[in-house]
Formats: C-alpha cells, sequence, structure tokens
C-alpha cells in the first residue's frame, strides 16, 4: 500500500468528489428518518495542506485554495456552502491550512441519530482516524479491507443510507472491484445511494466501466465527469469521475448548475471539460 491520500488531499478531484458527497448527504437530512453513511476508504479525515506530503505536490493549490475564497453567484454559492463551512470549520482562524477528507465532511453533518462508519485498511491511518473519532458515539472506525467490509456492513440497520467508495486506484482491477461493489450492493441493500470514484486516464477502460454498469440495470444511475486538462494515461490525474447510483432526485439539475463552474474554476487549459448524464433513469 504506497498511496497516501496526504499527497492528493484538496486537489480538483477531492473538491468535486466532496461537494457530491456533502450534497447528497444534505439530501439524505431533508427527511427525519436517520441513516448511516458507509466510508469503505476513508483515508485519514484531515489533512495539514502545510504538512511535508502536501507540500511536495501542491495539489491543492489547484484545487481548493482555487475555490476557498472565490465569490460565486448566489445560486451557486446556495449549493456550495455547506462543503466551504465543512472546510471552514478546518480552519476556524481564516487561514487555509487544513483540508477535511471525506470523515470530517460527512461527521460534522450528521443529526444525533445519523451514524458514520469509516474504514481504512493502512494500520497508521486507521489509528489516527480512531484518534479523531475517539469521543464520538456516532462514529465508528474501522480497519478492514474496503471491499471485505463493504459486505459486512450491508445492509445498514437503518435502511437508509449512502455508501461512499473511494479507492486509491495503485492496483489494477480497481474498476473491476468497484463494478462488483456495485453487484454486492444491489444484493443486499438495492435502495441505498452510492458513490464511486474514479480516475480518468484511459478513456476506452472507462467507456467498457460504463458499460458493466449499465449491465447492472440499477434503477437510477448518474454519471459526473470533470476534466482540467488533456487527459494523461500514465502520468497525475487530469481527469475523474463519480458515478452515483440512486441519487436524490434533484442532484442531476444541481450539478448541471456545479460542473460548468468548477470547470471554469479548476481548469487548467482550454482542454477542460465537465459531463454530466444518466446512464440508467428511473
Ligand atoms: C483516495 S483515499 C481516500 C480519501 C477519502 N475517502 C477522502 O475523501 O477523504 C484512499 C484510501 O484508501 C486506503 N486503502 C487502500 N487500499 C484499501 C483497502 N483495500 N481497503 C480500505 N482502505 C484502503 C488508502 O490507505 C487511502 O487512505
Amino acid at each position: 500500500m504506497n498511496y497516501r491520500h496526504a499527497f492528493h488531499a484538496g486537489n480538483f478531484a477531492d473538491v468535486l468528489k466532496h461537494i457530491i458527497l456533502v450534497r447528497v448527504v444534505e439530501y439524505f437530512k431533508r427527511k427525519p428518518a436517520p441513516f448511516r453513511v458507509i466510508d469503505t476508504h476513508a483515508g485519514i479525515g484531515v489533512y495539514d495542506l502545510d504538512g511535508e506530503a502536501a507540500r511536495k505536490t501542491d495539489e491543492w493549490r489547484a484545487g481548493i485554495e482555487k475555490i476557498y475564497r472565490r465569490t460565486f453567484s448566489p445560486a451557486v454559492a446556495e449549493l456550495f456552502q455547506p462543503y466551504l463551512d465543512g472546510v471552514g470549520a478546518e480552519n476556524q482562524d481564516g487561514n487555509l491550512q487544513f483540508y477535511p477528507g471525506s470523515p470530517k465532511l460527512v461527521s460534522r453533518l450528521l443529526r444525533p441519530d445519523d451514524r458514520l462508519i469509516v474504514n481504512e485498511l493502512h494500520s497508521e491511518d486507521a489509528a489516527l482516524l480512531r484518534r479523531t473519532f475517539s469521543s464520538s458515539r456516532q462514529v465508528k472506525v474501522m480497519s478492514l479491507d474496503g471491499w471485505t467490509a463493504l459486505k459486512a456492513l450491508l445492509p445498514p440497520k437503518e435502511r437508509r443510507g449512502i455508501t461512499l467508495i473511494d479507492p486509491p486506484f495503485e492496483q489494477p482491477g480497481e474498476f473491476d472491484r468497484l463494478v462488483k461493489s456495485v453487484i454486492e450492493q444491489q444484493r443486499r441493500f438495492a435502495t441505498g445511494a452510492m458513490i464511486l470514484w474514479y480516475p480518468i486516464k484511459d478513456r476506452q477502460r472507462v467507456a467498457a466501466f460504463y458499460r458493466q454498469i449499465s449491465a447492472l440495470k440499477v434503477a437510477s444511475c448518474l454519471v459526473c465527469e470533470l476534466a482540467i486538462d488533456q487527459i494523461n494515461g500514465d502520468g497525475p490525474v487530469r481527469a475523474t469521475g463519480m458515478i452515483l447510483i440512486n441519487p436524490p432526485y434533484p442532484l442531476h439539475d444541481e450539478l448541471k448548475v456545479i460542473l460548468p463552474v468548477l470547470c471554469t474554476s479548476l481548469g487548467q487549459t482550454s482542454a477542460a471539460t465537465h459531463d454530466v448524464r444518466w446512464l440508467a433513469r428511473a
């Protein structure tokens, strides 16, 4: 396991992923029934942008830094606000030094009866997560293989929930494992919302992945892509995608507003592109 998210925290892909994650959680909160979020590849929860790893790549400067203090139209600002509030909560002195990962962003949004399970295989990272959430009765930290954990954790006892699957893509076969995780969730918790993250480095592989997901006949599935430059084979990630299974219904229209703004704010060349479309629609 070589991947350390500290090198990438707050980059353009995190911004897209975390805005979407927070919007989905916000929609779940519109109904009173409690829900559970399962984060199978959770990372360490909060990242020091002034730390050695972040300073080595400076990826966050092309991500969160570009939108953190920017002024947006009222409609866009309203959509970004819960996410930016989550970043602000880690930076109370006004400087942008810390970036919250998915566990931190979600945990601050939970209501008293909602639950969050964060799973991280790397033992040192899991220990950091445990320390962060040691006094929380709503957040449970686990340290299993994320793909195995998913099977053990579905269905959530609340029967309402969101699964985030955000693997490092450092080993071959991650797209196939994502497909298997959708099959698993369909079998055990078909009504659950699911958020899958992946890099776009090879368009043909991604197109095949979309065909594999389409063949599963999920009730509704949205795909959302953001490229900040020409895609880059084996080089640094320049384009990212998210599959959203059973997304809250209004998310499609929101993403149609969000994606062009992110593309303009984070795009690095005229090759920057974005796309939002249904792969399956209920
Ligand atoms: C992309 S990062 C997660 C970032 C996090 N979800 C966020 O948004 O803040 C992927 C994480 O998965 C962990 N990981 C790698 N292989 C894993 C596995 N088989 N099961 C669980 N975690 C794994 C890595 O240590 C890394 O922290």
